[in-house]
């Protein structure tokens, strides 16, 4: 069943912009992209938008739904009422380039930060050995497709561009507590976490684990937990009271 869907999407570049209404022609079953696809097609030749994949592996079409930081590719048309305007504008925390695209190389800039993987020297017969518990702890991290979306919504720098050049975000705290956690690691991370990349800003507010589109479990897997190794050495009231309240 096809009907008429409202959509009021963000046009304009770095130097501003504005909300334009369209009415585009919706189908059942669809998702957001398809419709911004249709919307490139029949009205708005120049609306520009960042994907790839389709299907919600690739990170790139991540943007804001009625406020909320989400894939659009993963959005489906059937989370609305049929009758509802659907606002979309691009991610708030990094700067427009044009339409539904933003700048994220502040990402790749703290991703550079982060020192590489140093494996110890293997055992004497050659080869490196490490607990199956240790393997699969790390499989959860590694499900990150680096969709930014957590680094939008994270308020520490959401609305504060002053705190970016000490702030690396959950993407990267994630980053930090699968390399500190991995047993063949000879890098210590923890005052690096702390004192380069701003883990102390985090105030746990889970924001970011509820919109990582991996399910993700930021906050409580690789947040606390950093914070836990790094209070070994340096009194963080935040570990204290996130364990009270937030944990499960
Ligand atoms: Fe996206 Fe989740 Fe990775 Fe953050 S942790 S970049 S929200 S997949
Ligand atoms: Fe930000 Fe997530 Fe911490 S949203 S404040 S990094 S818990
Ligand atoms: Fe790849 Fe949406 S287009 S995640």
């Amino acid at each position: 069943m096809s009907y008429d869907l409202k959509l009021r999407v963000w046009r304009g570049d770095s130097s501003g912009g504005e909300l334009d209404d369209y009415v585009v022609d919706a189908e059942e079953g669809e998702v957001i992209l398809d419709v911004l696809h249709r919307l490139q097609a029949t009205q708005a030749g120049d609306l520009a938008i960042r994907w790839n994949c389709k299907a919600g592996k690739c990170g790139s079409c991540s943007a804001e739904i009625n406020g909320r930081p989400r894939l659009m590719c993963m959005t489906r048309l059937s989370d609305f009422e049929p009758d509802e305007t659907i606002t979309i504008t691009p991610m708030r925390t990094f700067p427009v380039i044009r339409d539904l695209v933003t700048d994220v190389s502040f990402n790749y800039e703290k991703a550079r930060e982060v020192p590489a993987f140093a494996p110890a020297e293997p055992d004497a017969d050659g080869k490196r050995r490490m607990m199956q518990e240790d393997v699969e702890r790390g499989q959860e991290f590694r499900k990150c497709i680096e969709c930014f979306l957590c680094q939008d919504v994270c308020h520490v720098v959401r609305d504060h561009e002053e705190n970016k050049p000490a702030y690396a975000g959950p993407r990267f705290f994630l980053r930090y507590a699968e390399l500190d956690m991995h047993p063949l690691d000879t890098n210590d991370r923890r005052n690096l976490a702390q004192e380069a990349a701003g883990l102390g800003m985090c105030n746990i507010t889970k924001c970011c684990t509820e919109v990582c589109p991996e399910g993700i479990k930021i906050t409580d897997n690789a947040i606390i937990p950093m914070k836990e190794r790094v209070v070994d050495r340096k009194y963080d009231p935040v570990v204290w009271l996130g364990n009270k309240i937030f944990r499960r």
